[in-house]
């Protein structure tokens, strides 16, 4: 919930409507439309209260005219009901239960998966910060057809845990850069997406308390969310998880079943965590008997220092090894997606022998086992993986440095900072409600995603994720369309507050 023009509202209605501002035609009309798809989909059901044209014009940063005009348009289709003192609500009866709509609970933090479903069209798009894949899968898929389909072919297929080389391979990585790991430790998924369902299955209860960093990675905030959690945030600072409001979110009750952190390039934030403060992390969960998630997905990215400090599992390891008081239990996270390519699909988890097993349940429960044609190709790729990723750092951050020129140029008044890894940048719109923003840049053809929805403390409203992967030609009109939509909402003014027009008008942006 938040407050539009002094009214309550609940804020997932933006993510119902997503992108309706996108395209052509008279904004009325195209509101109209959205909330007609909306009630079609599912997203908005019959007996659904709608805004106030007041508060949904603020919300939108539109005319209350504009809402007005939609709103009698879905009138007249019988599709809206309005009546005196009561608002507006969805027409029809209650529908009887059926397939679960698309809305997720909690606002918008759905919309990054919406935009990679429905594909980006004209706009261009923020919802995701991802690189193309490395040329070498070419090499390693004919190496595959040459020498691996045989025996792949000669097997039935089905390997819930994932291909046993694969397996090895990624114990064999781990194990090489520091984090002693036995196959039997590793289970593939299909992505660190996966990962983090199958985690959330095997740890959460409907109601159970997961703590997380403020702001945090949304795609697993929905995943732990599906899983029925509550969050519990705790803020950063630059050298990662701030350790006293962990060990008070560690300590509160009810006691979290668990936390997510993302100590390797923090997304969105871009921060590395430093070692000293990855043992106090480890020693707090330890000492709180917190299971720890660490996502290390963003590891194969990098623009600061060539290595980063070890794991957090391996702090645990040493802490077991020397045996003189209990040790964290930590599950770790990784992927291929940022090193090598999205389209893989490979991901993994490495845990206890225990844990593996119970999570390899899940995942046969899931999809009875990853295609194994894909794990194949990693296998091949595994080893060239740190040649890869170092190519990568040296564009990665000649990314950084073309993105912030675009920025200087045509937003200077925007503060961000360079990130140590990842790919994006974290950036803070001054007095500005990002929400907004959005709203005004998806008629200038962005889609943003506000900070907001990355932050189950409510904090960043201000904050925008800016992809550093946009090409060279794409960042100048980027620049400019992120200008204009700027230059609107200053016009206009912040959300919720008075407009140099005064007197708490909706903001009137047509
Ligand atoms: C922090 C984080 N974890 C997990 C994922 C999912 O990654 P994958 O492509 O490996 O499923 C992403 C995707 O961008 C991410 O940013």
């Amino acid at each position: 919930l938040s407050r539009a023009n002094g009214e309550q509202v609940d804020r997932s209605i933006i993510s119902v409507l997503d992108g309706w501002a996108a395209g052509t035609g008279p904004m009325y009309a195209k509101l109209a439309t959205a909330l007609r798809r909306a009630i079609a989909d599912g997203g908005l059901r019959p007996g659904d209260p709608l805004p106030s044209e007041r508060a949904l014009a603020a919300l939108l940063v539109i005319s209350r005219v504009t809402v007005v005009a939609a709103y009698r348009d879905l009138r007249d289709a019988g599709l809206l009901i309005s009546r005196q003192g009561s608002g507006t609500v969805v027409a029809g009866a209650t529908p009887t239960k059926g397939a679960r709509d698309g809305r997720v609970p909690g606002g918008q933090a759905g919309t990054i998966f919406r935009r990679l479903i429905r594909g980006g069209g004209e706009v261009i798009s923020f919802a995701s910060a991802i690189d193309g894949g490395a040329p070498e899968v070419a090499g390693a898929l004919a190496d595959v057809t040459r020498h691996d389909l045989p025996e792949l072919l000669a097997g039935g297929g089905y390997q819930p845990a994932g291909l046993p080389a694969l397996r090895d391979a990624i114990a064999s990585y781990l194990t090489g850069h520091g984090l002693p790991t036995e196959p039997a430790e590793v289970l593939v998924t299909t992505g660190a997406h996966q990962a983090l369902v199958l985690i959330g299955q095997l740890y959460l209860r409907p109601g159970d308390t997961v703590v997380v960093e403020s702001p945090s990675w949304p795609g697993c905030l929905d995943a732990f969310r599906d899983a029925g959690a509550r969050f519990r945030p705790v803020p950063l600072d630059d050298e990662g998880v701030r350790p006293d409001a962990l060990a008070e979110a560690l300590a509160g009750d009810p006691p979290p079943a668990l936390a997510y952190l993302m100590p390797t390039y923090h997304n969105p934030g871009g921060v590395l965590m430093s070692e000293i403060r990855r043992r106090q992390v480890v020693e707090l969960a330890a000492r709180h008997r917190v299971p720890l998630v660490e996502d290390n997905m963003y590891q194969f990215t990098g623009n600061g220092p060539d290595s980063v400090p070890p794991p957090l599992a391996v702090h645990a390891l040493v802490t077991a090894r020397r045996g003189t008081r209990a040790a964290a239990e930590v599950v770790s996270v990784g992927s291929l997606s940022k090193g090598i390519w999205g389209g893989l699909r490979v991901g993994w988890v490495r845990a206890g022998g225990s844990v593996i097993e119970r999570l390899a349940r899940r995942k046969a429960l899931a999809d009875l086992g990853g295609p194994l044609l894909d794990q194949a190709l990693a296998v091949r790729l595994l080893p060239l993986l740190d040649g890869i990723v170092a190519g990568r750092r040296v564009d990665f951050r000649a990314q950084v440095r073309r993105t912030g020129r675009m920025l200087a140029e045509w937003v200077p008044e925007w503060r961000w900072r360079a990130p140590a890894g990842g790919t994006a940048v974290w950036v803070e719109l001054p007095e500005a409600d990002a929400a907004a923003y959005a709203q005004v840049a998806l008629r200038h053809g962005v889609e943003v995603i506000p900070g907001a929805t990355m932050d189950v403390a409510g904090r960043h409203d201000g904050f925008v994720r800016l992809p550093v992967t946009f090409p060279a030609e794409v960042l100048d009109e980027l620049g400019g369309r992120l200008a204009a939509a700027w230059a609107d909402l200053r016009r206009h003014g912040p959300i919720g507050t008075p407009g140099p027009t005064g007197a708490g008008q909706p903001t009137t942006v047509v």
